[in-house]
């Protein structure tokens, strides 16, 4: 037997890994008494946070909790987030890259610190000249191009939040995220570059304003004379912008509590929740855990290969990365596009140090096979890691050893759009790592697994996860609905009569002997595909939209690569043909409802869906059957024969 299958055998055994001590010796934090010092001076330790920022004011007060659950960070400071990310580097390293951009077809773009300055201040004179005055919310429709930081950055100079609507979603997501934000200017682009071919991306922008009242619309040319559908009525981007360039727009002081941007994510209903976060906590709180977790340094070149349209591209793509004046890279495309190296090339041409992604796409890469990062120098990197899901303790190791040559610590972090930043992950030049295993929660943190009254659960027993501190990176509410953020995520576990607060993120989670949290995944209706966070209350209403359906239950099952996909189950009305054109038409106004990343993985037509006597689809035995399960008593059902037939169903669709 050669060395390395006995390497690779040992290493699949292997439970634990110590963080490699090439790393601690530079490591940003290496000392574990941090923790403790964290729970010692509670709250006041978080002002390490906020000094990593530059304040126009300091704050009064680090934590007011006299209104809880509605806290306040810092309270009384003020500060600019667009000045902390960009400003305040032009002296030091005004040279240096702020954004490396590669587009999908090969063509790339360096933004330096002072360039960036130059086109954010630009396009923030632009969106004053178009009228957007302060606390405006500003909504972005764009992919991966550059002018997607530019702009969000530029509304962040003038206080206006933004509100980024992923690309992926459909026109009539975008329309609903601009009526329930108040949202009447738009920033989008003519389309972009997937796998060689242009998309158009103006005409679904197109569609989503026709469900809005008046807005008006600006459009980046990504793609010129490439584009499929040509710029009309709106205005272009570069025709506004190039005339400010070499002006200068003040950024706007804005109080630490003052809303930074909403971002709208799925909850239990069928209607998207915006979820509040502000500038001096956010801020802190992001620049915080890029410094502590992902060990960034302003030398370094770092790459969070997300998208800016959800979370962790706002977090860790835009804001933390540039606060601390590092170069952040950003890739337009696939990873397989044109060859599956793309991001392994990317990782070599740019001398990339650290790489933080999500496990579905781990996952591919596993699939894909070791010869694509093989024929790569990774040697660059000194840091993984992953977001997103649960990883496979399997997949946790490939990326160990054939991505980081074991020799780079892999963080796996839980968190949430809520949460703004991470919140359970080791620390990587201090804390053992352990596989499938997200790690303690970070210093200053407080999580707990309970049970459904709200007591802690031994180690080793699955529960439910909560938060029951505050940190600064939280959402401060649902943007004009305090009501449901207190039933969302404060109603469950909290005794406001003895003063306890408990927020409730809704996953399952277990702890080990050591306070290590392993998270299992939602325990709301809320499913996980690559990545991505998917209402079943919002799948269930784009079907029931369908002219012939009756009634539709939509669950996630088990998938090897995408960590979760969409079964639906669909009643047609009487006299409804179930073909496999109906079959089609359902998916397709999944894709026109939310976006094609929701697209269902099987329809399975059903005569009645298994309910319980008083009337409640039993939506866990559906996904029992969809993950081929056994299945619980069945008995407290109103029709239990039913189960045998939807699971012939399901065995028919899939053999399809
Ligand atoms: O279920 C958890 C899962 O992703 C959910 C949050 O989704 P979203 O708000 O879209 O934010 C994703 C990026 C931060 C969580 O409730 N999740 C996130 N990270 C992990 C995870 N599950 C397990 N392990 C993780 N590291």
């Amino acid at each position: 037997m050669s060395e390395e299958p006995q390497l690779e055998a040992r290493l699949e055994a292997q439970e634990a890994f110590e963080p490699p001590a090439s790393f601690v010796e530079q490591a940003n934090v290496t000392d574990e008494s941090i923790y403790e010092a964290f729970e010692e001076e509670w709250p006041a330790a978080w002002e390490r946070a906020a000094d990593l920022l530059d304040w126009e004011r300091e704050w009064d007060q680090t934590l007011d909790d006299s209104e809880e659950p509605f806290y306040e960070w810092f309270v009384g400071g003020e500060l600019n987030a667009c000045a902390n990310c960009v400003d305040r580097h032009l002296d030091e390293r005004g040279d240096q890259p702020a954004i490396e951009w590669v587009g999908e077809p090969g063509e790339t773009r360096t933004y330096s610190y002072s360039e960036l300055h130059e086109e954010v201040n630009a396009a923030a004179a632009t969106l004053r000249d178009l009228g957007v005055e302060t606390d405006d919310v500003v909504t972005l429709y764009m992919p991966m191009i550059p002018e997607l930081p530019i702009v969000m950055l530029a509304c962040a100079r003038i206080g206006a939040p933004h509100s980024v609507v992923f690309a992926g979603f459909s026109a009539s997501a975008l329309a609903e995220r601009m009526e329930a934000a108040d949202s009447d200017v738009l920033v989008t682009c003519d389309g972009y570059y997937r796998r060689g071919s242009p998309l158009d991306h103006l005409s679904k922008a197109r569609e989503g304003l026709d469900q809005v009242d008046e807005a008006t619309t600006v459009v980046v040319e990504r793609l010129g004379e490439d584009a499929p559908s040509t710029v009309g009525s709106e205005h272009v981007y570069g025709d506004l912008v190039d005339p400010h360039r070499g002006s200068e727009v003040e950024p706007v002081t804005r109080d630490a509590e003052d809303m930074l941007f909403l971002m709208y994510t799925s909850g239990t209903t069928g209607k998207p929740k915006g979820v509040k976060h502000t500038t001096g906590g956010y801020l802190s709180y992001t620049a915080w855990t890029s410094h502590a977790v992902l060990d960034i340094e302003p030398a370094d070149t770092y790459w969070c290969a997300a998208d800016i349209g959800w979370i962790t591209g706002h977090s860790y793509i835009v804001y933390g990365p540039l606060a601390l004046g590092t170069t952040t890279v950003m890739y337009e495309g696939t990873p397989d596009y044109p060859e599956k190296d793309r991001l392994w090339e990317i990782v070599d041409d740019y001398d990339v140090n650290q790489l933080y992604t999500a496990p579905t796409a781990i996952r591919s890469f596993m699939k894909w096979g070791t010869e694509h990062p093989d024929t790569h120098d990774l040697s660059s990197l000194r840091l993984l890691g992953t977001v997103g899901e649960p990883i496979n303790p399997r997949a946790w190791k490939w990326y160990y050893r054939h991505i980081g040559g074991s020799s780079c610590p892999v963080v796996d972090t839980w968190w949430q759009t809520e949460t703004g930043g991470m919140m359970i992950s080791t620390l990587p030049g201090v804390g053992t790592m352990k596989p499938g295993t997200a790690g303690p929660p970070l210093p200053g943190i407080g999580a707990d697994v309970v049970d459904s009254e709200g007591v802690s659960v031994a180690p080793g027993e699955a529960g439910y996860l909560v938060v029951d501190r505050p940190w600064p990176g939280m959402l401060r509410t649902l943007y004009q609905n305090d009501e449901r953020f207190l039933e969302e995520y404060w109603n469950s576990y909290s005794d406001p009569e003895d003063g306890e607060w408990v927020y409730s993120p809704e996953d399952g989670a277990k702890l080990d002997d050591d306070g290590y949290i392993t998270v299992l995944g939602r325990v709301d209706d809320v499913v996980n595909v690559s990545g991505h966070r998917i209402g079943t209350m919002e799948v269930e209403s784009a079907i029931v939209g369908v002219e012939g359906v009756a009634e539709a239950a939509v669950v996630g099952s088990d998938h090897p690569v995408k960590g979760e996909v969409i079964y639906a189950y669909a009643i047609t009305e009487e006299g409804q043909p179930e073909t496999e054109s109906f079959r089609e038409e359902i998916v397709e106004s999944v894709e026109d409802g939310i976006g094609s990343f929701a697209r269902p993985a099987e329809v399975v037509f059903t005569p009645e869906l298994p309910k319980t006597r008083s009337g409640k689809i039993m939506r866990r035995l559906l996904a029992d059957i969809a993950n081929d399960d056994t299945l619980g008593n069945t008995s407290t059902l109103r029709n239990p024969d039913i189960v045998t037939d939807i699971q012939q169903e399901v065995r028919e669709e899939e053999d399809r």
